[in-house]
């Protein structure tokens, strides 16, 4: 097969990663790295074991090729091996090094790791030329050799559990680190609902909370203490009332999480052990102690990570590219959901700022210099760990409901909907099964303790149905009025979207349909308009990529086998693409890309060509409704036909398993966030609108989309994206993740075109940037 690579200048391109630390969702990295490098014409080496074996060199240095990263993709740890060394530390072993690099003609080098690795990268490259020099000087490399090689260009990818790096939203690793901590978490509750416990749960972060905060967040834990944010004297009795205080209110479990690098406001160390014998000794609670250790970096990467290695990957292929001489070495980080460029050496120093005000005890400097959603965590877990006095009781009364297909996160959502519009003064019914429970008026009010430890279940608690508004609009203004609704909450899919609109429309016919309504996204297609991602789909790629790897892993020992995966998503092919990238597939056909004979003829010349190469195993998605006529059974049959001889084929269908058991710790999260930033909203409008005695909101404003829109917490109007819908096949018009589309051609080697690929941004990064 052919690569077009049509960029202008393309330097001979030599990269390695080396790694000097192992967590999950490097291999995707080590993959994407090595394939985009072959891809775009470069030689590629990997470095095993790290600095080490690059000072070591020999056996360590290897040339790559396409199969070299084959099938990896799911794997944890790091294939190419990893390991801390002294030796780099020196200047001996750095002039090693730098004299293995240039016996292999490597300029350009892709380091993943912690901000040590990087820094070390870094100094090595600013040494380059002294190093280059010293070596002439022995004897041991030609005047040519020096000057060929007289530029190291050098790209960081950060791999941090902690996700501890300035700059970048996400580091490689981190949100496998939290499944794993969730997986953890979800058993202890289902054991612990027999008994009466209490669990003292120590996670990694010797500096860093961040692990700690946000499964904190995601389990809705009763108390939490990380580095970051000491509690204030006293606090041993403030935790063990609200341990008793949950207790007396009919919890049988109570979960601390703590951070490996807790401190007390003096800096001293708290254990877990210590934490432990408080509640033991004070409350007489069984209390055991769980130390979640190295479990952590283990275990499969989860869909999140593989795909952002892949994004990370290739983007730093393409800086190593575009690097010139006097380009600052950058960092590859992720924005929003886009891969940018930072500045390295600017991002260590700001991450080494946040130690430095931890060690100078300017603790709330340290939550900000963390970055905005880091703190924005830390205000959401204060706000919704436990019941506080309510500051002025609202005349408001506010119902929430969920509408479509169960959507992991949704009950999140709820939870903290629930208890925010309490903690406001308002009145909160919750209503059974969507907008059908809202005709019939079938609403139940919720208190604090109504939606304890729902953060963690999947589907809907409420009921769900798919009935839209349209045909019911008398009896729901009957119920709006006899609950006196002053606002709707709707979690839901494209119906909840729908729905909201119809219910918009209504306004005109109906003065008690003039109050704000709000739409929470939430449906595994993530097909509503006005947000990057709906609640529910992120534990949707994480089921089908679960299952994916199953099957692939089915077929090792057999003989050569293509299999075909059917995906849900409706005519919207986010599920099926992700998951394409997250499972390494060779194709991933969907509604939005049509296909024709061509292609498909295309697709199954390769697997043809891959089969004979010795590699045993294709998997090619299929988004159900991709199209018409090339139905999954037909594309089951091409196969089977074509590959006669060469391989066999076979057919999943994954169906409902994608809506997800329990939902990931990103779900769980977003649909908190989602869920507090609703009712900031809809307590704003209510306020903005109230007049004479009641509410009446009849501006486009009042009815909205919340989405999440690159980095930003959005509320589009429904009327306004109805510009931006396609009602018949229920998509937007535009989908912001089609620019991953080349990443999985490119990366599957296919014939794609490179002018596809949007290239990442530089992102200036400063303490200021970093703060707002
Ligand atoms: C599928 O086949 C029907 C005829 O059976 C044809 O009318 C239709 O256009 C085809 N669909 C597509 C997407 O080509
Ligand atoms: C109904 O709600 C409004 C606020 O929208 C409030 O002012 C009014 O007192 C409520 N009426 C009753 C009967 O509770």
């Amino acid at each position: 097969l052919l690569t077009t690579v049509t960029r202008e200048r393309i330097a001979p391109l030599h990269l390695l990663p080396a790694f000097d630390f192992a967590m999950q969702g490097m291999n995707a990295a080590v993959r994407a790295v090595t394939r985009m490098g072959i891809y775009v014409g470069a030689k590629v080496y990997l470095i095993h074991e790290g600095y080490q074996g690059m000072v070591d060199g020999g056996d360590n240095i290897k040339l790559a090729n396409w199969q070299s990263v084959t099938n990896i993709i799911q794997l944890g740890g790091t294939v190419i091996g990893s390991a801390r060394c002294k030796a780099f530390t020196t200047r001996e072993g750095r002039i090693a090094a730098a004299f293995n690099l240039v016996k292999k003609g490597i300029t350009n080098l892709c380091v993943c790791g912690g901000d040590g690795s990087l820094t070390g990268a870094n100094i090595f490259r600013n040494e380059w030329s002294s190093l280059l020099d010293e070596l002439l000087k022995k004897g041991r490399i030609t005047d040519t050799m020096a000057k060929q090689h007289a530029n190291l260009n050098i790209v960081g990818l950060v791999g941090s559990i902690d996700n501890d790096f300035c700059g970048t939203d996400m580091t490689i690793g981190a949100d496998s680190a939290l499944h794993r901590i969730m997986e953890i978490i979800d058993a202890i509750m289902t054991t612990a609902q027999s008994h009466q416990r209490t669990f003292v749960l120590e996670v990694m972060g010797r500096h860093c909370g961040y692990l700690a905060l946000v499964s904190a967040l995601a389990s809705g834990a009763d108390w939490l203490l990380i580095p970051e944010a000491p509690p204030q004297e006293g606090w041993e009795d403030r935790m063990c009332h609200r341990l008793e205080g949950s207790r007396t209110k009919g919890s049988r479990l109570n979960i601390i999480i703590l951070a490996e690098g807790a401190i007390d406001t003096n800096g001293k160390p708290i254990t877990s052990t210590y934490v432990k014998d408080l509640v033991g000794k004070r409350l007489g609670y069984d209390t055991r102690v769980t130390v979640l250790g190295h479990v952590q970096r283990g275990g499969t990467p989860s869909a999140f990570d593989r795909i952002l290695s892949c994004k990370l990957g290739v983007e730093a292929v393409i800086a190593l590219m575009e690097a010139s001489p006097d380009t600052p070495p950058c960092a590859i980080g992720l924005s929003g959901n886009h891969a940018v460029r930072l500045p390295l050496m600017e991002c260590v120093e700001m991450t080494k700022l946040v130690q430095t005000a931890m060690n100078e005890k300017r603790f709330d400097e340290a939550i900000k210099l963390r970055g905005g959603s880091f703190e924005n965590n830390w205000k959401i877990y204060k706000l919704l760990a436990f019941q506080k006095p309510v500051q002025s009781e609202t005349s408001f009364s506010l119902a929430i409901l969920n509408v479509g297909a169960p959507a992991a996160g949704m009950n999140a959502a709820v939870r903290s909907a629930v208890r925010l519009a309490l903690a406001h003064g308002q009145k909160v019914f919750a209503v059974h099964d969507g907008f059908q429970g809202l005709a019939n008026g079938n609403l139940v009010e919720m208190k604090w303790h109504s939606v304890a430890g729902w953060t963690g279940q999947g589907g809907s608690l409420l009921g769900t149905k798919r009935t839209l508004p349209e045909k019911h609009m008398a009896e729901i203004v009957e119920t709006i009025t006899k609950f006196n609704i002053s606002a709707l909450l709707v979690i839901g899919g494209f119906e909840g979207y729908v729905g909201v609109l119809q219910l918009f429309e209504a306004r005109s016919r109906f003065d008690e349909l003039c109050i704000p309504m709000c739409v929470i996204p939430a449906t595994v297609s993530n097909n509503v308009p006005g947000t990057d991602f709906s609640l529910g789909a992120d534990t949707a790629v994480n089921a089908a990529m679960e299952s994916c790897d199953k099957i692939k892993q089915s077929a090792s020992g057999t003989k050569r086998r293509v299999f075909v995966v059917e995906t849900m998503g409706g005519f919207c092919g986010y599920l099926a693409t992700c998951t394409g990238i997250a499972v390494g597939a060779d194709a991933a056909y969907i509604y939005e890309e049509p296909i024709n004979i061509h292609d498909l003829k295309t697709n199954v010349d390769h697997l043809t060509e891959k089969m004979k190469q010795d590699i045993q195993r294709g998997l090619v998605l299929r988004n159900e409704k991709c199209h018409e006529n090339y139905t999954t059974d037909f594309i089951h049959r091409l196969y089977s036909s074509e590959g006669k001889g060469i391989f066999d084929c076979r057919v999943n269908v994954l169906g409902h398993l994608q809506q997800g058991g329990a939902p990931s710790p990103f779900d769980r999260n977003f649909g908190t966030k989602l869920g507090v930033k609703a009712i900031q909203w809809i307590s704003e409008r209510l306020n903005e609108n109230f007049r004479q005695g009641r509410v009446f909101a009849n501006s486009p404003d009042t009815a909205c989309v919340l989405g999440l829109n690159r980095k930003v917490i959005s509320f589009s109007p429904v009327t306004e994206l109805k510009d931006r819908t396609d009602f018949e096949h229920r998509v937007p018009l535009v989908h912001w993740w089609m620019n991953l589309r080349p990443l999985l051609k490119m990366l599957a080697k296919y014939q794609t075109s490179f002018c596809e690929y949007v290239p990442g941004e530089i992102e200036h990064v400063t303490r200021r940037s970093i703060i707002e």
